[in-house]
C-alpha cells in the first residue's frame, strides 16, 4: 500500500491500523535544536482524542505519546521522529458482522475491491485513528511556526444547517476550545451540540464545515506552478478521511461575484503594501500575499449509523440490510479540527522549508 507520506522536505509517514497493537509516525525532515517532548505531542493529542466529550466516540483512549527517536536531551537532533500511540480500548466485536457487508458511505467495499482483503476491525487503516499520526506531526510542525510568529486556528463554522454567526481571531482563540463542538459563537455551539444528540438519538449523523485559519504567514510562501500553496493545503485537507470539498477565501462563492466584487484592493498601510480585503484566503498565483491563509473544509455526516441501511453480503453474493452499533462519531467536524489543523501546518512548514523560509537543518541553537 503505498501513499503513507506527505510533504517534501519536511515529511511525515503514519502507520498503525485501528485495532492493531497501536498508531503512530515518523517525522523526516525536522531541523535539530527544537525543544521538543511528549507535553508538546500530548496537547493537541488530547484535543483529537475519542471519549472526550458526550457528542465523540466512547472508545475510552488515552492516547498517549510515546517518543522513540530523534529527541536527545529535550531537543530534536535533525534525526527521524518517531511517535508512537498505543491502542488500548479495542473492541473489534461489532466488526465481525461488518466482515462480509461493507459499509455504505465508508472505504470497506473500496479496500476489498482493491486488496481483495482487509483488516475489518475498526475499519483498518481508513480508521480516523490513522489520523493520531497527523496529529502529532502536526505539532512539531506548529511548534516551528510558532518560532516564526504563526499560528494556525480551526473551528466549525457550520454544523447540521446551524451555522455560526461571523467571529473574530481573538474570539477563535478565546471560545473554540471551551465547548465540545469547537464553534466560537458560544450561542450556536449550544444548538450544534442539541443537533447532534438529536440526530444521534435518531441513529443518524450529520456534517458541517470548519475553517482553518493561518495568522503571521509570510508574503512569498508557496512554490509555482504545481505545487502552489493553495495547491499543497488542498491535496492535505482532502486528505483527510470524511472531507469532501475545500476552499480558500471567498470559496465557491467567487462563482457569482463580479470581478470589481471578488478583486481585494491594494493600499499602502503604514508604508506596506496590503490588501485591503481578503476574498483571495491569503493567496494569489499559490503564493502567500502575507494575509491571513483562509480554509474551509466540507465534512460529510459520519458513515457508520444505527438506522437500517442497504447493502451486500459478500459471503453469498444476496442483497442484505445492516444496523451499525458499534462506537462512532455522531458528527465528525469537531473532531477534525485539530486534524485540519495539523495538515495545514504541515504544509506551511513544508513550503517554508522549500521557499528558505524555515533552515531545515538547524532551528533554534
Ligand atoms: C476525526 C475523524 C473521526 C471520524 N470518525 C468516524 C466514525 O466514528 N465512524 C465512521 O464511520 N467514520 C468516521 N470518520 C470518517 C471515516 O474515516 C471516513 O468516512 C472513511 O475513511 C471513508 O473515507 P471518505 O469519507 O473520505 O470517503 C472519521 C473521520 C475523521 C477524520
Amino acid at each position: 500500500m503505498a501513499g503513507n507520506t506527505f510533504g517534501t522536505l519536511f515529511r511525515i509517514t503514519t502507520w498503525g491500523e485501528s485495532h492493531g497493537p497501536g498508531v503512530g509516525v515518523v517525522i523526516d525532515g525536522c531541523p535539530a535544536g527544537i525543544a521538543l517532548d511528549e507535553t508538546d505531542i500530548q496537547k493537541e493529542l488530547n484535543r483529537r482524542r475519542p471519549g472526550q466529550s458526550d457528542i465523540t466516540t466512547p472508545r475510552k483512549e488515552e492516547d498517549k505519546a510515546e517518543i522513540l527517536s530523534g529527541v536527545f536531551s529535550g531537543k530534536t537532533t535533525g534525526a527521524p521522529i518517531s511517535i508512537m500511540v498505543k491502542n488500548l480500548d479495542v473492541d473489534s466485536s461489532k466488526y465481525e458482522e461488518l466482515k462480509n457487508t461493507p459499509r455504505p458511505g465508508h472505504a470497506d467495499l473500496t479496500y476489498e475491491l482493491k486488496y481483495g482483503l482487509r483488516d475489518w476491525r475498526g475499519g483498518g487503516r481508513s480508521s480516523a485513528r490513522e489520523t493520531i499520526g497527523r496529529v502529532a506531526g502536526g505539532a512539531v510542525a506548529k511548534k516551528l511556526l510558532l518560532l516564526q510568529g504563526i499560528e494556525v486556528l480551526g473551528h466549525v463554522v457550520e454544523l447540521g444547517g446551524i451555522r455560526a454567526k461571523p467571529v473574530s481571531i481573538e474570539d477563535i482563540r478565546e471560545n473554540t476550545e471551551k465547548n465540545p463542538v469547537r464553534c466560537a459563537d458560544m450561542e450556536a455551539a449550544v444548538e450544534m451540540q442539541a443537533m447532534i444528540h438529536a440526530v444521534r438519538s435518531e441513529g443518524d449523523s450529520v456534517g458541517g464545515i470548519v475553517e482553518i485559519i493561518g495568522t503571521g504567514v509570510p508574503a512569498g510562501v508557496g512554490e509555482p506552478v504545481f505545487d502552489k500553496l493553495s495547491a499543497e493545503l488542498a491535496r492535505g485537507l482532502m486528505s483527510i478521511g470524511a472531507v469532501k470539498g475545500v476552499e480558500f477565501g471567498a470559496g465557491f462563492k467567487c462563482a457569482q461575484m463580479k470581478g470589481s466584487q471578488m478583486n481585494d484592493p491594494i493600499a499602502l498601510r503604514d508604508d506596506k503594501i496590503r490588501a485591503l480585503s481578503n476574498n483571495a484566503g491569503g493567496m494569489l498565483g499559490g503564493i502567500s500575499n502575507g494575509e491571513p491563509i483562509i480554509c474551509r473544509i466540507a465534512v460529510k455526516p459520519t458513515p457508520s449509523i444505527s438506522k437500517e441501511q442497504r447493502t451486500v453480503d459478500m459471503s453469498n453474493m444476496k442483497d442484505t440490510r445492516i444496523k451499525i452499533t458499534g462506537r462512532h462519531d455522531p458528527s465528525i467536524p469537531p473532531r477534525i479540527v485539530p486534524v485540519a489543523e495539523a495538515m495545514v501546518a504541515l504544509v506551511l512548514v513544508d513550503q517554508m522549508m522549500r521557499g528558505g523560509f524555515i533552515n531545515p537543518v538547524i532551528g533554534e541553537k
